[in-house]
């Protein structure tokens, strides 16, 4: 399951594993984990080559549960911290480093292994699991994903959070390694006028398909 943010990965990816039984990946927390620690080391984030260089550290672990995704960076439960406005500003320029997406996509693909999954992220289709069964790219309209993101959180304007999201789109979708983009065989979800039973029940008949 890929796709921007707030376009419902998270919250669908856990509706299907749940239904179907199977285990969940948050690939973001991934991300979002790493970012966290280099921001607890003080490493300058606008150097990647330092970002490159310490990548190889921290001790990322992540749960499976669909029913409570949970992080831990060397021994440290980080679920609550990874969420927080200065990493979610942060966490692309860290994901945009080659180092940094090619020690965490490993650690995925030991994760996944031989499967019974639901991935979610911005790369699962097209470098991470380029072999699954059912492909989603998942899409909202800007402004839909900013209402959503902006109830979620209760803490910013409809408008300061498009922004946000818009400059975060942005990194994600023009970085040079991996960029987010639509896999191919995947199948386009857009997801503005649909709720969120909606979006599940219509990937649970992909799935059956
Ligand atoms: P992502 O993982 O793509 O960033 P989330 O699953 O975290 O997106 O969804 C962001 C917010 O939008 C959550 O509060 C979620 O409950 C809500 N949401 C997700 N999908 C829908 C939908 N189809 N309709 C309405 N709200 C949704
Ligand atoms: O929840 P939200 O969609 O806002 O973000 P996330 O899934 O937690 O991902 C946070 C950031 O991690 C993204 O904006 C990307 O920069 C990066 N990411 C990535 O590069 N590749 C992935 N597979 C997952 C996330």
């Amino acid at each position: 399951m890929d796709g921007p943010s707030g376009s419902g990965k998270s919250s669908v990816s856990r509706g299907v594993a749940r239904a179907l039984g199977l285990r969940y990946l948050d690939t973001g927390a991934m991300y979002r984990a790493m970012t966290w620690w280099m921001l607890r080391q003080g490493v300058d984030l606008d150097d990647p080559g330092a970002i490159g260089a310490r990548c190889g550290e921290p001790l990322i672990v992540s749960g499976t549960d669909p029913d409570g995704p949970a992080i831990h960076v060397d021994g440290i439960d980080v679920a609550g911290p990874i969420r927080q406005a200065e990493i979610t500003s942060a966490v692309s320029a860290v994901a945009a480093v080659p180092e940094v997406r090619a020690r965490l996509v490993a650690l995925q693909r030991e994760i996944v292994g031989s499967g019974g999954i639901v991935v979610e992220g911005r790369d699962i289709g097209t470098v991470v699991c380029p072999g699954a069964d059912v492909k989603i790219y998942l899409t909202a309209s800007a402004e839909a994903r900013a209402q959503r993101r902006s109830a979620e959180l209760g803490d910013s304007t409809v408008r300061a959070q498009q922004e946000a999201m818009a400059r975060r789109d942005t990194l994600d979708t023009t970085r040079k390694t991996d960029p987010l983009l639509m896999a191919d065989g995947a199948v386009e979800l857009d997801t503005t006028a649909m709720s969120l039973d909606e979006v599940i029940a219509e990937v649970l008949r992909l799935v059956a398909e």
